[in-house]
């Protein structure tokens, strides 16, 4: 690997255009990279591949495994599988001759309709900030560079490209900047900024947050990237902190659509000016020469960018980075593994899992289809998929029917906003038309079925938010319906993030099940026959839309350009706390096929040990949870926050005790003038299966 003396020695002899080369992305040769550098050929500096993006890896034209939304990764509430699926993208980009990966997106689940949710990890920033760590140090154990985004209070995609976030400090310490400082301490090699502004200031410019906090409160010495034409200014970015402007070049203003040149174009909403970039590039030299930037910031960019380079072995010998590897039999059973892990059982009456030999009606309007993503830059293409029709068919030894019920529902992809842009995958090749798409057959298989399982989905983008949490199209009477028919329904839910789900009552088992990628089919059936426990747990609270904390226009989608983040820390379950309302299905909630008792609870040196016991016939997870209570504060502060978790497998009657270190952010808030400030006195640690279901307290002094 490159030492840094090397790098300061590459930096003297770069020319200035070299070097603005190094800090403004080109167009790909070879067409596959997201985001592209083409090296200095001359001082053997090779060329730089960025590419999407956090499901899998999104080389243009090419295939790879099409792991699980990054919800589902973060429902499994294990770190340690995100090391292994980021290992194993970050493989597949090696595999595809990519050096850096857009991912993991940690941005705070905030509202439940931001189109995006499904990219991202939780509400809470201790799972968030844990998940994405581990996401992080997985891809860069092979030697490919992670990006985390999108830096920072990115939440909605209504006016992304403008809208201010108006957030207090203490909330952005406490909520929204942590997931970033986690990926910071776990070593992350970029940062993307995001499209928004904070407080006024567009993130590419901000010079408190990138400069400030990111560069020399936190130590980060990795690069920070732009979003997509998302740089703001030149003299604004350089000064501030961001390293390096991606895509570069604008998207050929000669092309013509049904209304004239790209110039003439009207951006939609969400989608940014493709026509603004460059800005690194002539536009550097030039405020450099006006003494606007000062030279030695263009130099400090380029350290960072071959520092980034450096990590990934291209200006060494090589030998840091890993094998690439592509759609092994090892990546698809991790996609399968984590599509399991992150499925979250939420009602179950005794009908799950299935039996063995029970007949079933699969009904679904895209039961032919597998659920791999939501739309955007993260949309991966797989090499294969399984579809439910499919996965159920194979599992099943009873009669399995299949019928679609309805219409399909419209996807919705950013491409679609985009006239000039091909679309992304093509789910339709998975499609069968054979079936029928009458209720009305739906019912009658569901009435000579022992078990009707109907598969139902959102739809959800990038570049666009959800206009309600009801699931789209007609999927609710067709749930109500086939339910009439068979007392025996279970739901399986495909969304990006919290739905409505308003039979709920009126059915007999319900699973999330997220975006589940190309192990889909596979999956759920590996779930229902409880091949596999659901060892899933909410990393978003669910509940009617008009329960959540950010319900005012002012809030979301904001007023004149500003969504104003009054709501403070109390997001998601700080929220449903403050205001003491039950929601549908509370943070962290999941059942699991066994059952369990919290027996005991000491404190330690270090936090606390919790000894559980599997009081069923089966081996089941069980993700055990503590929230820290803060004694009386001079601040308003939220009654209970997730301080740590750690899953746990259990054999049939199996004790065992497992040990948890509280992570210091539960227990401090965040003062700006004294900075980070824990309350004297004792907190209450609550141990249990979800926020709202405590099963063990202790007090701790820690
Ligand atoms: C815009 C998205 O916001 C970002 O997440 C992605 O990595 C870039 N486009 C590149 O596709």
């Amino acid at each position: 690997m490159q030492s840094s003396r090397d790098i300061d020695a590459l930096v003297s002899a770069l020319t200035r255009s070299e070097k603005l080369s190094l800090v403004c992305g080109t167009v790909d040769p070879e067409g596959t990279a997201t985001g592209y550098l083409a090296g200095v050929d001359r001082l053997d500096i090779p060329p730089f591949h960025l590419v999407d993006g956090p499901l899998g890896v999104r080389a243009e034209g090419e295939r790879a495994t099409a792991f699980p939304a990054s919800i589902a990764t973060a429902a499994s509430f294990d770190p340690d599988l995100g090391h292994d699926q980021g290992r194993a993208m970050a493989r597949e980009a090696t595999a595809l001759g990519q050096d850096a990966l857009l991912a993991p997106g940690v941005n705070i689940v905030r509202v439940p309709q931001c189109g995006r949710n499904f990219e991202y990890l939780s509400e809470d920033p201790v799972l968030a900030g844990d998940v994405g760590a581990a996401l992080v140090s997985g891809i860069e154990s092979t030697g490919v560079l992670a990006t985390v985004k999108h830096f920072v209070a990115n939440n909605q995609e209504s006016a992304r490209t403008s809208v201010s976030a108006e957030v207090d400090e203490r909330t952005l310490r406490e909520l929204y900047l942590p997931p970033f400082r986690a990926a910071v301490d776990a070593g992350v090699g970029s940062v993307m900024t995001g499209y928004n502004r904070v407080n006024g200031s567009y993130m590419s410019d901000h010079a408190e947050l990138v400069g400030d906090v990111l560069k020399d409160e936190w130590g980060f010495d990795g690069y920070v990237v732009s979003d997509w034409y998302g740089l703001a200014t030149t003299v604004g970015a350089a000064t501030a902190g961001l390293d390096l402007e991606m895509p570069g070049v604008a998207l050929d203003t000669e092309t013509s659509n049904d209304d004239g040149s790209l110039d003439e174009f009207e951006w939609p909403d969400g989608i940014p000016d493709a026509t603004h970039a460059g800005l690194f590039g002539e536009p550097l030299s030039a405020a450099i020469d006006e003494g606007a930037v000062p030279p030695d910031r263009l130099d400090d960019m380029v350290r960072r960018v071959l520092g980034g380079m450096a990590r990934t072995g291209l200006l060494g010998d090589g030998s840091v980075r890993a094998d690439g590897a592509l759609d092994t039999p090892a990546h698809r059973a991790l996609a399968t593994r984590v599509a399991t892990r992150g499925t979250v059982l939420l009602e179950n009456d005794g009908v799950l899992p299935l039996a063995d030999g029970t007949d079933i009606a699969v009904i679904g309007p895209h039961v032919t289809e597998p659920k791999l993503g939501g739309g955007g830059s993260s949309e991966t293409t797989p090499f294969e998929a399984t579809t439910p029709a499919e996965g159920l068919s194979e599992r099943a030894d009873g009669t399995v029917t299949v019928t679609h019920g309805i219409p399909e529902i419209e996807s919705v992809s950013l491409f679609d906003l985009l006239p000039f842009v091909e679309g992304g995958h093509d789910e339709g090749e998975w499609n069968d038309e054979d079936h029928d798409r009458s209720m009305d057959t739906a019912v009658e298989a569901a009435a000579a079925a022992d078990v009707a399982v109907v598969f139902v989905r959102d739809a959800t983008t990038e570049g666009k938010d959800r206009d309600s949490l009801s699931l789209p199209g007609q999927q609710d009477e067709l749930i109500e319906a086939v339910a009439a028919a068979n007392d025996r329904t279970v739901v399986v839910v495909r969304s990006g993030g919290p739905v409505e789900l308003p039979w709920r009552d009126d059915v007999a088992a319900i699973l999330e099940a997220w975006y589940p990628g190309q192990a889909d089919g596979d999956a759920a059936a590996a779930v229902l026959y409880g091949d596999s426990d659901p060892g899933g747990r909410l990393p978003v609270t669910f509940a009617p839309a008009e329960d959540y904390p950010a319900t005012d226009e002012r809030q979301f989608p904001g007023v004149d350009g500003s969504a104003h983040y009054d709501e403070g820390v109390f997001v998601g379950y700080r929220h449903f706390d403050r205001t003491d309302t039950a929601p549908t299905y509370p943070f962290g909630h999941g059942h699991s096929y066994a059952t369990f008792e919290y027996r005991s609870v000491t404190e330690t040196d270090d936090g606390i040990e919790v000894t559980v016991e599997n009081t069923s016939d089966r081996p089941g997870r069980e993700v055990v949870q503590a929230y820290v209570r803060p004694p009386a504060s001079p601040v308003e502060r939220p009654l209970r926050e997730l301080a740590a978790f750690e899953s746990i497998e259990l054999d049939a009657g199996e004790s065992r005790s497992l040990s948890l270190s509280l992570d210091e952010l539960a227990r401090s808030y965040y003062d700006p003038d004294d900075g980070w400030v824990v309350d004297d006195g004792p907190h209450t640690v609550e141990i249990g299966r979800s926020a709202r279901d405590v099963r063990l307290t202790v007090e701790y002094d820690g």
